[in-house]
């Protein structure tokens, strides 16, 4: 049987040809629509000297969620991390300790890239009688891959709209 004949029932081929035209007709759409998207994309056809595609969000943009102070889970993702890999220098909620100096202040005056770096790559104090050593955590996945959000969560405590404490979780009831 030859394979480029249909059934050969009239009915059944008028039923191929509207599916398939159909078919056409939805893929010539999505052509033209992928050729519009690309076209707007393009440079010079682009609003060029508006924002970029792939602008990033305005600088006072916050790096957390927390709503009556209550948070997203991202950021309470980064308080049990910070629990478990920072809190036993730095102090429960990031207050600080005879050891290791508050987050919620050295926040208040930190870039995100100054925070970053010495996490990834720890500190010294080697100027000062100071001996306490501020570990590299550049290799441990735990911190690396939640350092935004242990940040988000530092920092929303440092900029005062997160109380101390377990933070409860937006959209949990109060007893949780
Ligand atoms: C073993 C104890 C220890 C642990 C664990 C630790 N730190 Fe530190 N950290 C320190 C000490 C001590 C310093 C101060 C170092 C110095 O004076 O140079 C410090 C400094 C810092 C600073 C710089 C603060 C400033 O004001 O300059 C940041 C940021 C920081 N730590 C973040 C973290 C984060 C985030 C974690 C958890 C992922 C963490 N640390 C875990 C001991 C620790």
């Amino acid at each position: 049987m030859r394979r480029d004949r249909p059934t050969g029932h009239p009915q059944a081929e008028h039923r191929m040809v509207g599916k398939l035209s159909g078919l056409l007709a939805t893929t010539a759409l999505a052509a033209a629509l992928t050729l519009a998207a690309a076209s707007l994309a393009a440079p010079g056809i682009a609003r060029a000297d508006d924002a970029p595609a792939d602008a990033k969000p305005p600088a006072d943009a916050k790096p957390y969620v927390v709503q009556n102070g209550r948070v997203d889970h991202h950021v309470f993702n980064g308080y049990r991390r910070y629990g478990d890999n920072c809190l036993r220098c730095h102090g429960p909620d990031g207050a600080g300790s005879s050891y290791a100096p508050a987050l919620v202040d050295s926040l208040k005056h930190m870039t995100k890239e100054q925070f970053e770096d010495t996490v990834i790559n720890g500190r010294q104090d080697v100027n000062t009688a100071n001996q306490n050593v501020m570990p590299a955590f550049g290799l441990n996945p735990d911190v690396v891959e939640n350092l935004d959000e242990i940040y988000g969560y530092l920092k929303a405590r440092s900029d005062g709209v997160l109380g101390r404490g377990r933070p409860k979780k937006i959209g949990d009831d109060d007893d949780n």
